[in-house]
């Protein structure tokens, strides 16, 4: 059994989606052994307790300086034993020995098709509205692994998403994530359990 452990700052539809996935056999040989937030709001903490899921919340707010909450959080983390850490709408900068020791067991889901709309600065909403601003036609969703850029990790999965006339960000948002983010990041999962995943010369190979 693979042994994921979520990582999230706020409503957790994708940790959802994660959840949904093991219950309905959809992601096989995995079991969600911890979630954690740096937010203690985060509504995605509510549905790991819903679901008997192992939930903490380590907040920077809760500690003096940013290496010591880097050391909490590689510490919770640590505790949890995970073989993959799942990075699901986590908006924290990943401390450097965090990457190191879980390089290549570490995914994140961005919500555009990598690489365009990615990097600093390009998160949640903010990814929408920059597409919108550009007249894309379509956008999408990637899955990668995580080294130390902003999203420049080898990528595992994307998916591409039409975008359509009179799209707000909320609504090519919503689209994005039902047509692409909660199919990839679950299926991104799953592929890795089963090994059907291996990276090599910095790109993800799924055989
Ligand atoms: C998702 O759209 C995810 O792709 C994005 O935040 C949202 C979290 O939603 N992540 C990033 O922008 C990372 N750069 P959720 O909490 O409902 O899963």
């Amino acid at each position: 059994m693979l042994r994921v452990v979520v990582l999230v700052s706020g409503g957790g539809t994708n940790l959802q989606a994660i959840i949904d996935g093991v219950h309905n056999g959809s992601i096989t040989n995995t079991e969600i052994v911890g979630v954690i937030s740096n937010n203690k709001n985060a509504y995605a903490l509510e549905r790991a307790a819903q679901n008997q899921i192992p939930k903490r919340c380590i907040s920077p707010r809760d500690y003096e300086n940013r290496s010591l909450f880097n050391e909490a959080l590689l510490a919770a983390l640590d505790e949890m034993q995970p073989d993959l850490i799942v990075l699901a709408g986590f908006l924290v900068v990943i401390p450097e020995m965090m990457i190191t020791k879980y390089r290549n067991r570490m995914i994140n889901i961005h919500p555009s098709l990598i690489p365009s709309f990615c990097g600093t600065g390009f998160y949640g909403l903010k990814v929408h509205e920059k597409a919108l601003e550009r007249g894309v036609k379509v956008v999408g969703a990637t899955v990668h692994f995580v080294d130390e850029g902003t999203d420049t990790g080898p990528i595992l999965l994307q998916k591409a998403v039409e975008v359509a006339n009179g799209d707000t960000p909320e609504v090519l948002q919503r689209r994005v994530m039902e047509q692409a983010e909660w199919k990839i990041l679950p299926r991104a999962i799953d592929l890795i359990a089963n090994g059907k995943v291996r990276v090599a010369d910095g790109k993800a190979i799924i055989e």
